[in-house]
């Protein structure tokens, strides 16, 4: 018989060790690895994040607020280096993966940790699309395709930061015409904002001298337990989907928008992450796990000119911590990702490692490779148009 437990709130879920069936997974036991920390977790050094990269000044910027809140960002990529929340006991735990130094994230962009992501968050097949008739090539750095950006995507140079006060910092890029391929001279400009309501938003914004496709995103890995505390497998998630966009092998939307009624996709209850993913199912067998877009319900149509809306799109527990994060996104789509690349070979902060689905992204988006599927919310952004959206992380314990 499936072992239920209850949360505070009412809400049955399953365990991973217990919710037979459905090919589910072995059990993960919880190991020493795995236990909640009983001492506060703390910033890096912010010393570490003073260099010169390309020829302009990185730093550490810190915001925070009255509940012990606190979140750092660099400006090289826009990173989401930390965020300190308290846990369920009131001890402060670092909810997001990163490094100690500036010099580990220009070393390994790739691992894309806390980072904006653009101009293209997730893939575009074969690196080509077309454009007001005019075919445009990228940088192609996954297989045949280009991901988030290509080689040197906007979590790889420098951006120019401006801290507004404790709650608020601003970054600012340009990214020139013919970047990794991509038309226009484009001027981004995102903001973090932490409030005293534990509340983490990121909006973002652009204009653009030609047109251009983008799709940002932050790319932060959540482990909710504490960034290197082991598996987020029993983690609990929610999705507000309905439905999600299916994959090929090279992880392309297939074009299909799909339901996930029936399929180890659907977490509109909430589910440990862990309960399904080994399940027989081919679409996690292409993702090596959850790698997948979820159209978030209701559908919102086109962001760039459309409403803008803060939907309800996902809600995460920690199994040990009790932090529970709520995720709220303008954006009609939502890449969850369940650390199935993560090899344990990166060194965290605080002397951890980055452990196989040790952490999880949920990267609020426009859908991968929309360029190649007119059907999709567009995400070609005109001269004279400013392309705005928020997306917001919001916190709690029990
Ligand atoms: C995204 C992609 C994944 C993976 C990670 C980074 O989430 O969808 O396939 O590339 O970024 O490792």
């Amino acid at each position: 018989m499936n072992k239920v437990i209850f949360f505070s709130m009412g809400i049955a879920i399953c365990l991973v060790t217990a919710c037979g069936g459905n090919g589910a997974e072995k059990p993960v036991p919880a190991t020493a690895k795995d236990a909640v920390s009983t001492t506060a977790a703390v910033l890096p050094d912010t010393a570490a994040f003073k260099d010169m990269v390309d020829g302009q000044p990185t730093a550490l910027y810190i915001l925070k607020n009255k509940n012990q809140v606190t979140a750092a960002i660099t400006n090289y990529g826009a990173r989401l280096v930390s965020l300190l929340v308290p846990d369920k006991n009131g001890v402060r735990t670092d909810v997001v993966l990163g490094y100690d130094s500036i010099g580990e994230y220009v070393h390994r962009p790739e691992t894309y940790f806390g980072a904006i992501v653009g101009r293209y968050g997730n893939r575009i097949a074969k690196g080509k699309f077309k454009l007001e008739g005019k075919e445009y090539t990228l940088v192609k750095n996954n297989g045949p395709n280009s991901l988030h950006g290509g080689k040197k995507g906007f979590g790889a140079v420098v951006w120019t930061a401006q801290q507004l006060n404790d709650h608020t910092l601003q970054l600012s890029y340009l990214s020139k015409d013919g970047e990794e391929g991509y038309p226009g001279n484009l001027q981004v400009k995102v903001i973090y904002t932490l409030t005293d309501s534990n509340q983490l938003t990121i909006s973002y914004q652009a204009t653009t001298d030609k047109a251009t496709v983008l799709n940002l995103t932050n790319h932060a890995y959540f482990n909710l337990n504490g960034q290197g505390s082991g598996t987020i497998l029993n983690h609990v998630l929610e999705l507000n989907a309905d439905r999600y966009t299916p994959v090929d092998s090279t992880l392309i939307p297939t074009g299909e928008i799909a339901p996930v009624a029936g399929t180890p996709l659907d977490f509109r209850t909430p589910t440990a992450i862990g309960a399904r993913i080994g399940a027989d199912h081919i679409q996690l067998k292409y993702g090596k796990g959850y790698d997948h877009n979820f159209v978030i319900n209701p559908f919102q149509g086109d962001m760039i000119k459309g409403g803008h809306t803060l939907m309800p799109t996902a809600t995460v527990r920690g199994d040990l911590s009790g932090i529970v994060m709520k995720v709220y996104t303008e954006e009609p789509g939502v890449q969850f990702y369940s650390g199935n690349f993560m090899q344990g070979i990166n060194p965290l902060k605080g002397g951890k490692k980055d452990d196989y689905r040790s952490a999880f992204c949920l990267e609020t988006q426009h859908f991968p490779d929309s360029p190649n599927h007119p059907d999709f919310p567009s995400t070609e952004l005109k001269p004279g148009q400013t392309y705005l959206t928020s997306t917001v992380y919001q916190f709690s314990a029990k």
